[in-house]
């Protein structure tokens, strides 16, 4: 048996989204994307492998996963035995420390701390970069989580050549991300599911992989020169573009609900009226807003009222992946 190792990972928004495999099972996205790891939302896993176990035993939270959820950490922890060349279970305890009913649980910091934990519980002493490969095989955002700030997955090739690297971690150091909790409607599609389905129907596939090229490489540009109105409005703009992926999939879907809705055109208005803010939307109906630690207070105050303060959570940069 092994010692145990236990593993702190931050969630991480894209900003220049994920959105599309070319190669499934290798976890191979379709273009580059670019996040911000927030410091309020992680996961702390531990990792133990042990030779008198006659399967792997997983807690999430305190309770047995479903088969599905089981299927794929036992599928990663494979990965990692292979790599350290023996077949012994784990035991694996993961809790995750996200505000009950904020709807921001994450496969991003599950799988970082999961890769960062388990791995270094077999044996392997992994390179930040071998870490991101590892971790991008359980969920593809979450090689992105092994790295504090600013993070960029190059899509690359191959197994090899595809991973995430930390990048200007002295820039807009002042931005701040509200996470806006809306009421949760029926349980939509999972991202995986989401984003095969724009791939394989959506008729404006190819032009997103041509915008996000483009919209990845301005994105850094306004990042380097510290110029927070491009950042924002670049941002907007490449979370619309994907969700238009899922209106014109066949079938078509939607993750937005009407609060979403609602608060996307607040969203505007506040910056019709001065106050420097955007939005960033993932798989799923909440928000998050975009702006700097000026502007905080005010929109923390608007959204208050509308969603209650419950379900406004103020977020900045966070850390990388920690052993604790
Ligand atoms: C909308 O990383 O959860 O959040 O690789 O299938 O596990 P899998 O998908 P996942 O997808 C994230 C989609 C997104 C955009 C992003 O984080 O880049």
């Amino acid at each position: 048996s092994t010692n145990p190792v236990s593993a702190r990972a931050h969630t991480n928004i894209a900003l220049i989204k994920y959105w599309g495999k070319r190669d499934e099972e290798l976890i191979i996205p379709y273009t580059s994307s670019l996040s911000l790891t927030l410091d309020h939302f992680y996961t702390d896993t531990t990792v133990q492998f042990k030779s008198n176990l006659s399967e792997d035993q997983i807690l999430i939270d305190g309770q047995q996963p479903t088969e599905k959820s089981f299927q794929r950490v036992h599928q990663f922890l494979g990965l990692i035995r292979k790599q350290a060349g023996f077949e012994m279970p784990a035991v694996v305890q993961s809790v995750n420390h996200v505000p009950t009913a904020a709807g921001l649980a994450s496969s991003a910091s599950a799988f970082a701390a999961l890769a960062a934990a388990g791995s270094k519980a077999a044996g392997l002493q992994l390179s930040p970069t071998a870490l991101s490969r590892l971790a991008r095989r359980g969920s593809g955002s979450a090689c992105r989580s092994i790295f504090g700030g600013f993070a960029e997955w190059q899509r690359g090739e191959d197994d090899l050549s595809s991973y995430a690297r930390p990048l200007f971690q002295e820039k807009l150091t002042d931005i701040r991300v509200i996470a806006l909790t809306v009421a949760r409607g029926p349980k939509s599609i999972s991202s995986r599911q989401g984003m095969k389905l724009s791939v394989d129907t959506s008729p404006y596939y190819p032009a997103w992989v041509k915008t996000c090229q483009a919209d990845l490489e301005r994105l850094k540009v306004a990042i380097d020169q510290n110029d927070f109105s491009q950042f924002g409005r670049i941002s907007e703009l490449n979370a619309m573009r994907m969700h238009a992926l899922t209106l014109s999939a066949d079938p078509d879907f939607t993750y937005f609900n009407s609060q979403t809705l609602t608060i996307m055109n607040l969203v505007k208005q506040l910056r019709h009226n001065g106050v420097a803010c955007y939005y960033t939307i993932d798989a799923g109906p909440n928000v998050k807003v975009l702006c700097q630690q000026s502007a905080v207070a005010k929109i923390a105050a608007t959204f208050s009222k509308v969603l209650g303060e419950k379900n406004v959570i103020v977020t900045k940069p966070g850390p990388g992946v920690q052993y604790l």
